[in-house]
């Protein structure tokens, strides 16, 4: 699937072997499929066809984060350079790395290390490959591995301040009581000198933030249940994407958005691989993934509890996404 290392113009790690990989999604979906409600980690949409999938979500007029996030991006990456003074920048979730890119170019590519953390080898790759192109004096370091278990950064000798990113709101993917101790992990790896950059959607109107995760053309139904697809695939399992539908819910209480998919009937669908057989009932709703909106308080006051201290905050009050930009206590 993916070149040799020795024919790579850059740095490749991947942490997630094949078993690594395997053994976390079959707990995963075990736990999350016994549990109720039912409800799964949204790392497994993430193969080469569900990275494709969010690129196109990404562009969609109902998803305006990624575009309100670019927009602060082309506005302050050069402060963000000039405040920082980094010579690498982490990136946890990279994707395509196409936002990054302002980031990268703030900085001055030449000599520039930058560190792509995703669990897409596919997405490392391809972003990767572009970005030697792109700027031929980057050194380039790709890291597959999950980022929701404590990261391990490479060794990067005289590489000077950090930038940290965590962008396109994915924080909002973990659970309030997840986000505390991942926040403080990332303290914990972070010098005095680093900084941590993260992107968050701010609560807004309800019916906006829904659209947002369930578009009138259907792609993230499309991609809620690629989810199934990549089920059956590595788990062998008999998941019919047809018997379920994709539906968009706001909890109020929790502040986030939670994608689900409901079954059509009842159903019992054999997952192989796990040597289990998991009953829905008709209309039973499973929770794909959870995607927090934020106050900017709120956010600051999270971060702080991490010994995260905020220094800058970028807010687009059109769009509701801020910027935050924070060192280690
Ligand atoms: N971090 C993004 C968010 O929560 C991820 C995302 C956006 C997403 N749209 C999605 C994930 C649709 C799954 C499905 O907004």
């Amino acid at each position: 699937m993916s070149p040799t290392p020795n024919t790579r113009a850059y740095g490749y790690t991947d942490t997630l072997d094949a078993e690594h990989y395997v053994t976390a999604l079959r707990s995963d979906i075990r736990k999350g499929l016994t549990s109720t409600p039912k409800s799964t980690s949204p790392t497994w949409f993430y193969d080469a066809r569900g990275s494709e999938l969010f690129e196109e979500i990404t562009q969609l007029p109902e998803y305006p984060l990624w575009r309100a996030e670019l927009g602060l991006l082309r506005q302050y990456a050069r402060g963000i350079a000039a405040r920082t003074g980094a010579r690498s920048l982490v990136e946890l979730g990279s994707g395509s790395s196409t936002k990054t890119k302002l980031i990268i170019e703030a900085l001055g590519p030449a000599g520039l290390h930058y560190v792509p953390v995703d669990v897409s080898a596919d997405a490392l790759h391809q972003a990767g490959a572009q970005l030697v192109r792109d700027y031929p004096g980057i050194r380039l370091h790709a890291l597959r591995t999950d980022f929701t278990a404590p990261l391990v950064l490479p060794e990067l000798p005289e590489a000077g301040p950090r930038i940290v990113a965590f962008l396109g709101s994915t924080l909002g993917n973990f659970r309030r009581p997840a986000r505390g101790p991942f926040l403080r992990g990332l303290r914990d790896i972070m010098r005095p000198e680093d900084f941590l950059l993260i992107g968050a959607d701010l609560v807004k109107d309800e019916q906006e933030m829904i659209a947002a995760y369930d578009d009138d053309q259907g792609i993230t139904a499309e991609f809620d249940k690629h989810l199934l697809h990549v089920l059956n695939r590595e788990l062998d399992a008999d998941f019919d994407p047809d018997a379920f539908d994709h539906v968009a819910v706001w909890n109020s209480t929790e502040s986030h958005i939670e994608m689900r998919l409901r079954s059509r009937s009842e159903q019992l669908v054999k997952i192989r691989e796990l040597d289990l057989a998991v009953q829905f009932e008709r209309g039973e709703e499973w929770i794909t993934e959870r995607s927090a909106k934020f106050t900017a308080e709120g956010l600051r006051e999270e971060m702080a509890e991490a010994g995260l201290r905020t220094q800058e905050l970028w807010a687009d009050s059109d769009a509701g996404f801020v910027l935050v930009l924070a060192t280690a206590d």
